[in-house]
């Protein structure tokens, strides 16, 4: 069955790009595969620069309407994209598992995240406002206005096709700002399925524009061009300091949010029963392909050996396969390159000392696409490669530290800073850990930090900026003060 023949709406299934309110196709092209059987799905044209210029010049245009449209007409169109967004959820999650791999209801909690984000901007839409302040000069009065920062830039990530760019989308939109969004190579059929629906919800002409293509080619444009004011990201830490510097050129504002080396703390004190399934979930959510993955559990020694047998157990039973089986709780990886990279880092972990308690292998011959086996490993060295760069992978590694102090020094011991999280039941902990680890987002006995009405973002090298919540749709506005001067008499 193709991809187009298993969605309820087939015309949701675009492959050209989205620019200026019209469907374009060129003649460069650029396959996509489904990573669960590495067949090839479509064939997505590639803009190149001149397209991405196109896209840029529409978006100039079509922001000098929508940042003069009523914010509740702004509202009233994204509640109809959300709407729409919603109806369309089985196909949307659809194209996500296609795509990406990761299992079909995980997809469609991805569509209800995604959708999540636009609700809360639309509404968020009217509440942009500025104040009235108190000036020195007798009879003068001044003010702040919040207007849209202007054209944005978008460029999201394939593990979360959806969501990454509601995110983004839909607090700019709200703004009054217009944008084009890029979204990865990997996976641009979700993007392309959500701007047909934008189309539908009736945003004008050039607010919405989404196109495909190299990095190489578009990147250059979206993030150099005078008319853009800003970019957005989520992605790599690498990919990350290479648009803030082309963005340094035109002092764009950068909304940034990057890798993660997330810490989960298991405190001696802590429910093993709940930290145990509180790692399952956060680490096998889209395949541990996210950058608030944990990626170092550190346990507190006296309860390490008891927590271990719980978390074994929970991950000997999950299972890898194909996303539309209904029995697979985790999808592959996103391709054989991230396969061989995450065995890389398994073998030289065990090398260094660390035992693999379950899985550490590749399953790409068993599956037929690229797959890795759910793993635990134990034992390992806070020196070790694993513990120091981000696993993007279903691979949970435990480490084994003394107090409160040494788990905080380790914690905070990375560039990065996006998420961690602690599972203690003691209130003087949760206090003084919480205020002592260097992240963004922290969980005390939650795995999840992320929400359509809280601030998702990192410190270090992990981002700079907020999405989510009030900050989210804050991020997109400019603050302009006025001051009006007294009049005599
Ligand atoms: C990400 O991995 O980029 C986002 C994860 C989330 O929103 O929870």
């Amino acid at each position: 069955m193709t991809i187009s023949e298993r969605l309820t709406e087939p015309a949701l299934f675009k492959t050209g790009a989205y620019i200026g309110g019209k469907w374009t196709s060129g003649d460069k092209s650029f396959p996509v595969y489904n990573p669960a059987n590495r067949q090839t799905l479509a064939d997505v044209t590639d803009v190149g620069a001149e397209g991405a210029k196109t896209a840029i010049a529409a978006a100039s245009e079509g922001l000098k309407r929508w940042k003069k449209t009523s914010p509740f007409e702004r509202c009233r169109v994204l509640l109809k994209w959300y709407d729409l967004i919603q109806r369309y959820s089985d196909d949307l999650g659809t194209l996500i598992t296609a795509e990406m791999g990761k299992p079909l209801r995980e997809a469609k909690g991805e569509v209800a995240y995604g959708a999540a984000f636009i609700e809360w901007s639309a509404q968020e839409a009217a509440r942009v406002h500025g104040e009235t302040l108190p000036v020195a000069a007798p009879g003068a009065r001044g003010w702040t206005l919040r207007q849209p920062v202007g054209v944005v830039s978008c460029i999201t990530p394939w593990n979360f096709p959806a969501a990454m760019i509601t995110r983004k989308a839909a607090p700019a939109l709200a703004a009054g700002c217009s944008i084009v969004i890029k979204p990865a190579p990997e996976t641009p059929l979700t993007a392309l399925a959500l701007a047909e629906l934008a189309d539908r919800a009736g945003f004008p002409a050039g607010v919405f524009n989404v196109i495909c293509g190299d990095a190489q080619d578009l990147g250059p444009v979206m993030t150099g061009s005078p008319e853009v004011r800003m970019i957005g990201f989520t992605g790599s830490t690498e990919v990350g300091k290479l648009l803030m510097r082309q963005a340094a050129d035109g002092i764009k504002r950068v909304s940034l949010e990057l890798g993660g080396n997330a810490p989960f703390i298991v405190m001696d004190d802590a429910d093993l029963d709940a930290a145990a399934a509180g790692v399952a979930q956060a680490k096998f959510r889209s395949g541990g392909q996210t950058c608030v993955s944990p990626n170092r559990i550190i346990v507190q020694e006296g309860v390490a050996d008891a927590f271990v047998g719980r978390l074994q157990a929970k991950i000997a039973s999950v299972k890898a396969g194909d996303g539309f089986d209904s029995a697979s709780d985790i999808g592959p990886l996103i391709h054989d390159e991230a396969v061989d990279r995450v065995d890389a880092l398994v073998k030289s972990a065990v090398a260094g000392g660390a035992k693999v308690l379950t899985g550490g292998q590749p399953l790409a011959d068993e599956l037929g696409g690229s797959f890795y086996a759910p793993t635990l490993l134990d034992g390992g060295s806070f020196d070790l490669e694993i513990a120091r760069s981000e696993i993007f992978g279903p691979v949970a590694s435990v480490y084994r530290a003394s107090d409160e102090t040494q788990i905080v020094q380790l914690a905070n011991d990375t560039p990065y800073g996006l998420a961690a999280y602690l599972y203690t039941r003691d209130i003087g902990r949760v206090h003084r850990m919480t205020e002592e680890l260097d992240y963004g987002m922290i969980g005390v006995n939650a795995p999840m930090v992320g929400s359509a009405s809280t601030p998702f973002g990192g410190v270090k090298e992990s981002g700079i900026g907020r999405e989510g919540g009030k900050w989210g749709v804050e991020e997109f506005t400019e603050l302009k003060y006025v001051l009006l001067a007294g009049v005599n008499g």
